[in-house]
């Protein structure tokens, strides 16, 4: 990861990411609630700078509802990826989240047909919950993925499904 900066989110670089998102993702979210998230909880926003170029590389949106952990959106641009970048934006949120908030667990919704974000957050320790049939608006399935905080050691945290 030479080079790459991992930063709290600025609203100038909103541009940026809408960009990376839309060469990720085949439905984005729109730039108002992309602004709304970042307003409720700037700490939970993070990119990846390439420090020589100052060009966004990465971002990863997090929040916190009823008081647990939301991953709501993470992506590496394509020729930036397989370099730990996301990686290293997840464990930041990850750290801000289990570590300064406490929060007994972070979820995320992944489609159930991504198997390569998937596999990343398993090898991260995320786990399989449950299935969110026609999650998505074109109707393909959701998995809620959870990973509980580590440095709590209470076994049953009740782990809530929200559906936005
Ligand atoms: C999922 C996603 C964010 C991962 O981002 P990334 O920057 O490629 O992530 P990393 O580089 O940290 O990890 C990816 C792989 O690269 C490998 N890797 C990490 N650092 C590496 C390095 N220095 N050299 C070579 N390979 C490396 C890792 O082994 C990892 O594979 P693994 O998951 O089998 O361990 C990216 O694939 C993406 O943007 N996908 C599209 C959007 C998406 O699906 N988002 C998730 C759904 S919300």
């Amino acid at each position: 990861m030479e080079n790459i900066r991992i930063r709290k989110m600025r609203h100038e670089d909103i541009p940026e990411v809408i960009k990376i998102e839309k060469d990720s993702f085949k439905y984005t979210y729109p730039p108002l609630l992309i602004m709304q998230i970042l307003s409720s909880f700037p700490e939970g926003f993070l990119v990846a700078e390439d420090e020589r170029s100052k060009k966004i590389v990465g971002y990863i949106m997090g929040i916190i509802e009823w008081g647990h952990g939301h991953i709501v959106s993470i992506a590496t641009s394509r020729e930036y990826r397989n370099r730990g970048i996301g990686s290293a934006l997840l464990k930041e949120l990850e750290d801000i989240l289990f570590k300064k908030y406490n929060v007994g667990y972070i979820a995320l919704e992944v489609r159930f047909n991504n198997r390569e974000a998937r596999r990343f957050y398993y090898k991260r320790g995320y786990r399989d919950k449950r299935l969110l049939p026609r999650y998505y608006e074109d109707g393909t399935d959701a998995i809620l993925m959870v990973k509980k905080n580590p440095y709590i050691k209470v076994s049953n945290i009740p782990v809530v499904v929200s559906m936005w």
